[in-house]
C-alpha cells in the first residue's frame, strides 16, 4: 500500500521532479505519484514521504536517488518504426543527399527511451547501404532505458507496427535463449553498435551543447510531458543543437507553434519540420 501523500508534500515532491527532468504532474496524478514514490521511498527504508523528500532534496546521496525516481516515473513508451514517414524523410531528404555531397551527416535521437527509434533509422540506413555514412547519436535521461537499448533485446510490443514477419535487422529470440520472459526480438549487433548511446537530460543545456550540432534532431513524444515554460527552454536548447540548415522533428501530436522560438515550421515532402530562420 502507498504511503500517505498530503497535498503539500505532493507539491514539493513534484516540484523537485520537475526541476530535475521537466516532468510535470497535476493533483489528478496524486495516486500515481503516491504509488511510484512510495515504492522508491520504502525501498530506501523510509516510512514517510516527507522524510524521503528531505533526502532527495538535501542529502548528498539524494541526487542519485532523484534520478532513480525520475526513471521510475518517466513514460518510456516507444516502438520500432513509430511515425515512419519522418524516418523515411530523414533518410531520403537529409542523410542521403548529405552523403552524396561528400559529408558525414549527424543525427541525434534525443529522448530515445529504449532505442527503437534510432535503431529503426539505422535499419533504414543499412537497407540503403548508408549505415556508417552517418553519425548517429541517441540519448535519454534514463540509464535503465539506455542499458536496455545497448542490450538490443526487445519485447513483442516493440515490434507491434511490423506485423508477423519482422524485417531485416530484427530476429525472433527463442524463449529458451532469452534472458527474461519479455525479450522476444533481437536487433542485429552492427545496428546497435552503429549508434553512440549517451545519457543526456534535455534540461541540461551544457550537456546538450557538448554533443555538438546536428543535421537532424529527433525529439519525439517527450515535450508532451513538460509545461510550456520547460518546452520553450528545451526548444531553445535544441535550436542550438541544429546546424544552420538542419531540421528538428517532434512528435505528430506535439507543436512548437505557440512558442516564440527561432524555429519556423515548414512542410517538406508531407512531413512537418522545424528549421532555424525565424527571428
Ligand atoms: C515516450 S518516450 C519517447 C521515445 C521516442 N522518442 C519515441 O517517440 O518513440 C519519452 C522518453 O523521454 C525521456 N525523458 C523524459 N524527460 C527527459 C529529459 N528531461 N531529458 C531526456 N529524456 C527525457 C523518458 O525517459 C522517455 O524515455
Amino acid at each position: 500500500m502507498a504511503l500517505r501523500l498530503s497535498n503539500e508534500v505532493f507539491t514539493i515532491l513534484t516540484a523537485v521532479i520537475e526541476e530535475r527532468a521537466g516532468l510535470h504532474y497535476k493533483l489528478a496524478d496524486k495516486d500515481l505519484i503516491a504509488d511510484r514514490v512510495s515504492a522508491r521511498a520504502e525501498g530506501r527504508g523510509f516510512d514517510s514521504l516527507l522524510d524521503y523528500y528531505y533526502f532527495i532534496r538535501y542529502d548528498p546521496a539524494g541526487g542519485e536517488e532523484l534520478d532513480n525516481l525520475v526513471e521510475s516515473l518517466a513514460v518510456g513508451e516507444t516502438y520500432f518504426f513509430r511515425e515512419p514517414n519522418q524516418l523515411d524523410y530523414l533518410v531520403d531528404y537529409v542523410i542521403a543527399p548529405a552523403v552524396l555531397a561528400g559529408r558525414t551527416p549527424r543525427v541525434w535521437a534525443a529522448a530515445c527511451s529504449t532505442g527503437e527509434e534510432p535503431l529503426s533509422l539505422a535499419m533504414l540506413l543499412r537497407d540503403r547501404g548508408l549505415l556508417g555514412a552517418a553519425n548517429l547519436v541517441a540519448s535519454d535521461v534514463s540509464r535503465r532505458s539506455l542499458d536496455a537499448a545497448r542490450r538490443g533485446l526487445f519485447g513483442e510490443r516493440s515490434a507491434r507496427a511490423l506485423g508477423p514477419h519482422l524485417r531485416p535487422g530484427l530476429a525472433p529470440v527463442e524463449p529458451c535463449e532469452a534472458p527474461g520472459p519479455r525479450e522476444r526480438v533481437r536487433v542485429d549487433r552492427d545496428l546497435v553498435d552503429s549508434i553512440e548511446w549517451r545519457r543526456v537530460n534535455l534540461l541540461d543545456a551544457e550537456a546538450v551543447a557538448s554533443l555538438g550540432t546536428f543535421d537532424a534532431v529527433l525529439c519525439r513524444n517527450v515535450l508532451i510531458y513538460f509545461r510550456d515554460e520547460v518546452v520553450a527552454r528545451v526548444a531553445a536548447t535544441l535550436s542550438g543543437a541544429i546546424a544552420p540548415s538542419g531540421v528538428l522533428l517532434i512528435g505528430a501530436s506535439e507543436s512548437l507553434l505557440r512558442f516564440s522560438t527561432d524555429l519556423a515550421c515548414e512542410e517538406h515532402h508531407g512531413v512537418f519540420v522545424y528549421k532555424k530562420g525565424r527571428s
